[in-house]
């Protein structure tokens, strides 16, 4: 184990922490966005988030096309958070008379289905939050012919449950239908596979895994995902866009520019992120995630605590724990005030019934470590009984 950690322990699922050198990258002076200074930093931004991604490598020098790559995939940035992105995958993609189908176990997939129930004809297949889709249903909704389209959060956020992104793809490819991913919260932290799942579109937001700052995401779309939105367009079937237009955006991808004025301090902070997402390896930070996630699962489950989400599909950048009884967020605002370490509560009809610990962007498994024997010290500034010979750093085996 390293040096431990000292000062606040930032354990929440995005936005998460900010390096020093991402700060610094975002107060530099203002540059122009159609410069050559500014489309090198688009340039290199979309070739980290390739990386990022796990799509095919690009250059990463202006003038190269870094925004495509052999496996037919483009990155557009957007300016606003993932939700702005999920939106323009959905509203460009799908017109009115589409079906589309929509199966969720939490907030952000329930936001899916309201996002796509306003650009298309969308069935909503709500499962319990945290309870793992069942399959079985979503093949007899498919196997109808009448889906253009299926979407799903894949790491629920709210929950803190993975989906079987892999056999939700194999379902797709089988009968034909378009796969429409929220990766908001796996992107950088999770495996991710684009091209073997066969998504036509996949969404970060760049606060989360990617350890960026809030307000500007991207998506990755597909060749068969552009042909569908321009003959959409063409037809004039298209739902009504302007500055979400991925038209705009896509005449201004090979310059390494976008349509409107870019977010410039974002992004420019952005690929200071990415940049050391890319000295760690992207296999490497999966790993460290999943290294934090089984920690903090074994050392809870060791004390009783239980869990939200399904065993077998619990996410490795987020875990939701159940407050014992008599433990409500009153122990959240002491963990904060006297120990300075924030996790986050739960939203909704949970609220107050329980915590998500975030283990995703930079944080280190000292700060983990830390934080989590934080958090049990303040359990039992709340009564409960916690053997103090708990040896947390041993739960946490790289
Ligand atoms: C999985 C997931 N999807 C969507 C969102 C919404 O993204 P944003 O707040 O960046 O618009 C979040 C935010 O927490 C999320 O975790």
């Amino acid at each position: 184990m390293g040096v431990d950690h000292q000062g606040p322990c930032f354990l929440v699922p995005g936005p998460v922490r900010m390096n020093d050198a991402v700060l610094a990258a975002m107060s530099k002076p203002v540059m122009t966005a159609r410069g050559p200074e500014y489309r090198d930093v688009m340039a290199e931004l979309n070739s980290l988030l390739r990386l990022a991604f796990n799509l095919s490598p690009s250059s990463l020098e202006r003038g190269q096309e870094s925004w495509s790559g052999d496996d037919g995939y483009r990155i557009i940035v957007v300016s606003g958070s993932g939700t702005a992105a999920t939106e323009m995958s959905l509203a460009n993609r799908l017109c009115q008379s589409d079906e589309i189908l929509v199966p969720s176990n939490g907030k952000f997939g329930e936001r899916v289905a309201q996002i796509a129930a306003t650009f298309a004809d969308c069935t909503h297949l709500k499962y319990d939050w945290g309870k793992s889709f069942d399959l079985e249903e979503i093949e007899q909704y498919l196997s109808t012919g009448a889906f253009e389209a299926l979407a799903f959060c894949h790491n629920e956020t709210s929950s803190g449950i993975t989906q079987d992104a892999a056999a939700l793809a194999d379902l797709c490819k089988h009968h034909d239908v378009a796969l429409l991913v929220d990766a908001i919260t796996s992107v950088g932290g999770l495996p991710v596979h684009p091209q073997a799942w066969g998504a036509e579109a996949i969404i970060v937001g760049a606060q989360k895994c990617t350890a960026g700052p809030s307000g500007v995401s991207a998506l990755a779309i597909s060749d068969k995902w552009v042909t569908e939105s321009k003959r959409r367009k063409e037809d004039d079937s298209a739902n009504p866009s302007y500055y979400l237009d991925v038209h705009a955006a896509l005449k201004k991808g090979s310059d390494d520019q976008t349509p409107w004025t870019p977010a410039i301090n974002l992004t420019i902070g952005w690929v200071e992120a990415l940049r050391v997402l890319s000295e760690e390896g992207l296999e490497e930070r999966w790993n460290r995630c999943r290294t934090m996630a089984v920690g903090v699962r074994s050392l809870f489950s060791s004390l009783g605590f239980e869990f939200l989400a399904d065993e077998g599909h619990r996410s490795d950048t987020v875990t939701a724990i159940m407050y014992p009884d008599g433990i409500d967020d009153a122990w959240r605002s002491r963990l904060q005030n006297e120990y300075q370490t924030y996790v986050i509560g739960a939203q909704d009809h949970l609220k107050g019934r329980m915590f998500r610990i975030g283990s995703m962007g930079e944080t280190s498994i000292e700060e983990m470590v830390e934080g989590c024997e934080r958090m049990l010290s303040c359990f039992r500034d709340h009564g409960l009984e916690i053997p103090d010979d708990v040896e947390v750093s041993s739960y946490f085996n790289r």
